[in-house]
């Protein structure tokens, strides 16, 4: 289990508990987060699961493989904390993820 917290473009805040092996975008979908959409389901195909990952947690995180990369050229305002919220796996590690919505996606 891992504790994430989502901020929306609003400033609106999302406490949330993720399942370990779930994915962040998973997560976001399940507790009502607005602002994922999550079009392909999870498939690193669509680019509307786009988030950034604070600062302080990128390290953690990771970087993105060379297909999320890819598809990452399509989202919306990409920055150099963006990430694919289908593609960030959760697990005790990341207890304490705090991540942002972008203002709209695509
Ligand atoms: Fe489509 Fe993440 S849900 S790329």
């Amino acid at each position: 289990m891992a504790k994430i917290t989502f901020t929306t473009h609003d400033n609106q805040t999302f406490n949330v508990e993720g399942e370990d092996g779930a994915t962040v975008m998973e997560t976001a979908i399940k507790n009502a987060v607005p602002g994922i959409e999550a079009e392909c389901g999870g498939a690193c195909a669509c680019a509307t699961c786009h988030v950034y990952v604070a600062d302080t947690w990128m390290e953690k995180v990771g970087s993105p493989e060379a297909m999320e990369e890819d598809m990452l050229d399509f989202a919306y305002d990409v920055r150099p904390t963006s990430r694919l919220s289908c593609q960030i796996r959760i697990s005790d590690d990341l207890d304490g993820l705090a991540v942002t919505v972008p203002e709209r996606q695509g």
